[in-house]
C-alpha cells in the first residue's frame, strides 16, 4: 500500500498543485550488494547531454525520421557547429538530454507528456529499444508549424528509430487523462520523465504535480523549452530546486533551454 510521505497539501504556496510524493516509491537500483542504489549527479548528467556522443547520436536519429521543417533545421544545427567548433562544441537541448537519460540509466519505463511527432521519443525508444514508451498528448493540430498527426504517425516514426519495446499512446489534455490512467496503473512507475506538452503556467504546475509521484528514486526529470517559455521557470524551481529530493543540471546558453533533474531522496 502507498501512503502520501508528506503532510504537505496540494497547493503550493502560488496556489498551483503541487505533488504528492508517495511513500512507497521503488528505485532504478538498490536491490543488492551488486546492484547498489547509485544515481549520476547532476553534472554527470549535463556532460553526457552535453557531449559530442549525444549530438551525434540525435543526429542519426533525426536522419530516420519522416522530415519537417524543425527536424531538417535540427540536423542543420547539429552538422553546422559540429564543423564550425568540432570537439569544443558543448551544447544541450531536450533531446541530447534525453539520450544522456536514457545512457546512464538504462530505463525501462518512460512517461513523456508532450509527444507531439514523436521526436524525443524516438531518441528515447532508438537508445533503449526495449524501453516501454508511455505518451500522452492532444495532438493539436499543426502544432508550432508542423503537421501534429497522433498516435498512428509517432508508432511508425518510433519504429523507424529502432524501438521495439511496447508503446502507450493516449489522446486527451494531460491534466485529465495523465491522473485517470495513473490512478488505473497504481503500480506504474517511471524510470525517465519528459514534461513537454502544455506550456501555460497552469498545465505545467498540474503535469508536474501528475507525473513526479511516479518517478523512481534515481530516476530523471527533464523539462523543454525553459528559455522560451520564461513564466515557466518560477513553477521548475518551486517543485524541484527547492525540494531537496532533487539535484538538478540546466543548458540555457541556447536553443529552447532544457533542465533536468535526478530524484536522489524519497
Ligand atoms: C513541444 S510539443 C512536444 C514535442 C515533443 N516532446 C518532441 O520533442 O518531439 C508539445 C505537444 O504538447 C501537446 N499539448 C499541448 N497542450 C496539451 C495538453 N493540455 N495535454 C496534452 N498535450 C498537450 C501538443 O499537442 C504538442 O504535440
Amino acid at each position: 500500500m502507498t501512503l502520501p510521505s508528506d503532510s504537505a497539501t496540494a497547493d503550493g504556496a502560488s496556489g498551483s498543485p503541487r505533488p504528492r510524493y508517495l511513500a512507497e516509491t521503488p528505485a532504478t537500483g538498490g536491490a543488492g550488494p551488486l546492484d547498489p542504489f547509485f544515481p549520476p549527479t547532476a553534472q554527470t548528467l549535463g556532460a553526457a547531454a552535453m557531449s559530442e556522443e549525444a549530438a551525434a547520436f540525435v543526429a542519426g536519429v533525426l536522419k530516420k525520421l519522416s522530415p519537417s521543417e524543425e527536424q531538417r533545421a535540427g540536423e542543420f544545427f547539429y552538422a553546422w557547429a559540429q564543423a564550425k567548433y568540432g570537439k569544443f562544441w558543448r551544447y544541450a537541448d531536450g533531446l541530447t538530454a534525453l539520450w544522456a537519460a536514457a545512457t546512464l540509466l538504462q530505463p525501462s519505463s518512460y512517461l513523456e507528456i508532450g509527444v507531439c511527432r514523436g521526436r524525443s521519443a524516438a531518441v528515447l525508444g532508438a537508445a533503449r529499444p526495449q524501453c516501454a514508451i508511455y505518451g500522452f498528448d492532444l495532438w493539436i493540430e499543426n502544432y508550432a508549424g508542423s503537421p501534429n498527426p497522433g498516435p498512428g504517425f509517432v508508432r511508425k516514426e518510433l519504429t523507424a528509430a529502432g524501438h521495439e519495446g511496447d508503446v502507450v499512446l493516449e489522446s486527451g489534455d494531460s491534466r485529465v487523462i495523465l491522473p485517470a490512467y495513473l490512478d488505473q496503473h497504481p503500480g506504474l512507475f517511471f524510470d525517465v520523465i519528459t514534461v513537454d506538452g502544455d506550456k501555460s503556467v497552469e498545465g505545467v504546475a498540474a503535469d508536474y504535480a501528475n507525473a513526479l509521484p511516479r518517478l523512481k528514486l534515481g530516476g530523471i526529470v527533464i523539462t523543454d523549452d525553459l528559455s522560451l517559455f520564461p513564466e515557466l521557470r518560477p513553477i521548475w524551481d518551486d517543485v524541484i530546486e527547492r525540494d531537496d529530493r532533487y539535484v538538478s543540471w540546466e543548458f540555457i546558453d541556447a536553443g529552447f533551454g532544457v533542465a533536468a533533474a535526478i530524484r536522489v531522496r524519497q
